[in-house]
Formats: C-alpha cells, sequence, structure tokens
C-alpha cells in the first residue's frame, strides 16, 4: 500500500515511551503527583456515575462547572471572568494547549517559549503549522527570562508567547515584575499570551504565582490553561479548561467539537466538587513536598552538584554539565548504572521530581551520589 501517513503526521518525531528494564528502578523524575485525590472529588465522580449521567454536556463544559471554574478564579487567582462566555471546558491541559494553537496559528507563524521547556509544547506547536522559537534561559539567573530577551525574538510573523510559570522542567517561578515586562512586549508587539499554570499550587519559599491575566492590560491578550491534573493528582481524569476573551474562545469551539465533542462529563463533576471547594487540604501535602525538596537539596549540596533551587512546579534542575557526558547519556548510564529513572531537563540539566515518597526517594538519592563520585 502507497504510504498513507499525512506529511504533518510524518513531520512529528516522538519518542517511544520507554521500557523500564529493572523492576528495581527507583523513579527521580516522575510528572504524575503522589498523593491521594481528596475523596470529595471522587465521591462527585462516583454519585455522577450513579446517577448516570453519562450523556454529551454542552461542547464549552456543564454551565454549573463553568460557574464554579468563575468561582476558583475570582477566589484563588483574582481574576473575574464571564463563565459564559469566557471559558472552555477541555479534555485537559493538553487538549486546551492543542485548540488554543490551532485557534490561532498560520502556517509560518512563529511563537516563542523559554527554554528550557516543556517538550510537548513544542511537538504541538508543530501539529498546528507554526514554528516554535526558543528564548534560553540559565541556570545561573534561576531559569527566569530577561522580557528583553524575549522581544529580541519577537518577529513579524510572532503570534504568541508562551509561559509556563511555575515550571516544567526547571522549577522557575516568574517574578511579578517579569511577567510584566512580558506583557509590556505582548502589548507592544501585538502578541497573544498563552499561560500555562497548571503548576499554580506548587510554590516554595518566597515564591508567589501571579496570574497573567490579573496584570494591567494583559487580560484582552491572555489565554489561561489549567487543568485537573497536577492540583489535584487526577493525571488520568482528563479535564482542563481555557479562560480567554470571547471572541477566542468561540472561535476555539469548531476545533475543540472536532476533537472530542466536550470533556468527559464523569470528570467534570469531579472538577464542579474540586474548584468550588477551598484548598485548606492541600497544605500538609505540599508541607511533605517541600520535605521532598529539602531532602534533594541537601543529597546534592552533599555531593557537591550544582542546581537551580527549585521554587515551584515540582521538579529540580539538577547540572551536570560537568560531569562530562551528555544528558541523554548521564540518564541511561544513571538508569544502567544505577537503577535510576532521570529526566532531560535541558541547559545541561536534568530533570529530577518530588514526586517519590520516602524512604525511596533518599534510597534513590543516596544510588544518585554514588553515581555521581563514580564518574568522578
Ligand atoms: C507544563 C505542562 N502543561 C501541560 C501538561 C499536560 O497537562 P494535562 O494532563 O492537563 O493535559 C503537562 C503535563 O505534564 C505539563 O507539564
Amino acid at each position: 500500500m502507497r504510504d498513507v501517513v499525512s506529511a504533518r503526521a510524518r513531520a512529528i518525531e516522538i519518542s517511544p515511551q520507554t521500557s523500564l528494564a529493572t523492576t528495581d528502578l527507583i523513579n527521580l523524575a516522575s510528572g504524575t503527583p503522589d498523593f491521594e485525590v481528596p475523596t470529595f472529588v471522587l465521591d462527585a465522580m462516583i454519585d455522577s456515575l450513579r446517577e448516570r449521567r453519562l450523556q454529551y454536556t454542552a461542547w464549552s463544559g456543564m454551565p454549573a462547572l463553568r460557574r464554579a471554574i468563575a468561582g476558583k478564579l475570582a477566589r484563588e487567582n483574582a481574576l473575574e471572568v464571564d463563565a459564559d462566555t469566557e471559558v472552555l471546558v477541555t479534555a485537559g491541559a493538553q487538549e486546551a494547549l492543542m485548540t488554543v494553537l490551532m485557534t490561532l496559528l498560520d502556517p509560518g507563524d512563529e511563537v516563542i517559549i523559554t527554554d528550557p521547556h516543556y517538550g510537548v509544547y513544542t511537538r504541538a506547536v508543530t501539529i498546528a503549522g507554526g514554528s516554535m522559537v526558543r528564548v534560553p534561559t540559565t541556570r545561573a539567573s534561576g531559569f527566569v527570562p530577561d522580557p528583553a530577551a524575549i522581544e529580541a525574538a519577537v518577529t513579524d510573523k510572532t503570534k504568541a508567547v508562551i509561559v509556563v510559570s511555575p515550571s516544567n522542567p526547571t522549577g522557575a517561578v516568574f517574578p511579578r515584575d517579569v511577567l510584566e515586562g512580558i506583557v509590556r512586549v505582548a502589548r507592544e508587539r501585538d502578541l497573544v499570551v498563552i499561560s500555562d499554570e497548571i503548576y499554580e499550587h506548587y510554590v516554595f519559599d518566597d515564591a508567589v504565582h501571579t496570574s497573567i491575566a490579573t496584570l494591567p492590560g494583559a487580560r484582552e491578550r491572555t489565554v489561561t490553561i489549567n487543568s485537573l491534573s497536577k492540583g489535584y493528582a487526577l493525571t488520568g481524569v482528563r479535564l482542563g479548561y481555557v479562560v480567554a476573551p470571547e471572541p477566542l474562545i468561540r472561535a476555539m469551539l469548531p476545533f475543540h467539537h472536532g476533537m472530542t465533542i466536550c470533556a468527559p462529563i464523569t470528570a467534570q463533576y469531579g472538577a464542579v466538587a474540586a474548584f468550588e471547594a477551598d484548598r485548606n487540604w492541600f497544605v500538609p501535602i505540599l508541607a511533605e513536598y517541600d520535605r521532598r525538596r529539602r531532602a534533594w537539596m541537601q543529597a546534592l549540596d552533599e555531593v557537591d552538584v550544582p542546581y537551580a533551587r527549585p521554587r515551584g512546579a515540582y521538579y529540580v534542575a539538577v547540572d551536570v554539565s560537568d560531569s562530562g557526558l551528555d544528558l541523554p547519556t548521564f540518564v541511561r548510564r544513571a538508569r544502567d548504572e544505577a537503577g535510576l529513572q532521570l529526566g532531560v531537563g535541558g541547559a545541561g540539566c536534568l530533570r529530577g521530581s518530588l514526586m517519590q515518597a520516602s524512604p525511596r526517594l533518599e534510597e534513590g538519592l543516596e544510588r544518585f551520589q554514588t553515581f555521581v563520585r563514580s564518574l568522578r
């Protein structure tokens, strides 16, 4: 048979999921939260199933859920939105992202992102026909960008700038003045700001999460993406949302409908319960992640391996550029020789994760220390 795969599909590279060779591998790179999902969210989903609520909903999501999201945004983010016209419920942040990019990009349009970045974003921009322009950030500056560097990357083709703060994979949280600088560039160069806030609840030390849409002049050009995945440990339930000005939401509906019709209804019932409640339940969970963060930093300090102090999300950017190994080789050898699963971050840094509990965390960190010493 002739090659029926489209040029579009052939242009996308995807690495196969790595199969874990040894059962004793300790995963120090997981992107999946490991806390217990709050019971009240589970109960809401179970109740909806028992009540046989199993049909399509409105394309943009159940009205009760859009109201709950608007309430959450007002309460937690100081952002007032119209639940009827400015909210679109999606099957996770991933679908939100694809829907946003398919709606915004014409062939050849450029999108700016700071690097290291969540690699899936580049694939999504490519699928949508655009090209990704990366603005490097460094460990020395805590992986926080200089808005002037973003400005310098803008061309006549630039359509949007993507901000992921708190950041996967660097653990950076962009301070308010940096976000204001990005908004200034977006206003002067007429760009859309796509703000992925899925790690908003993970902030440490004195870091504060600011929703970009709340900054002066940002609202009319900001698309905010969020989901249940990280904040509620519900990665497999597939529930996210987009908040944007009404004309953009309207333009997104055909793509959203074309891909999913509507987000999964059971997930939507869980999300109503999740977004209507306050987040006091998360306080001890965040304290436990802070403890793990300190364990990471102490272990790295003990073997003099530099890192960017993680201030947000649940990742640690570990600088192994002095190890004599490139990142993929480091990750492969750490797996084969030390039984460790580590991630490739970027800019000479691995992506470590706080999503490993004691005592496996400590055991994994000891393995890491032994492996690093063996390279010296
Ligand atoms: C920055 C970022 N955005 C989006 C996603 C995908 O989120 P969701 O599960 O809501 O599709 C991830 C998942 O790891 C992520 O790290």
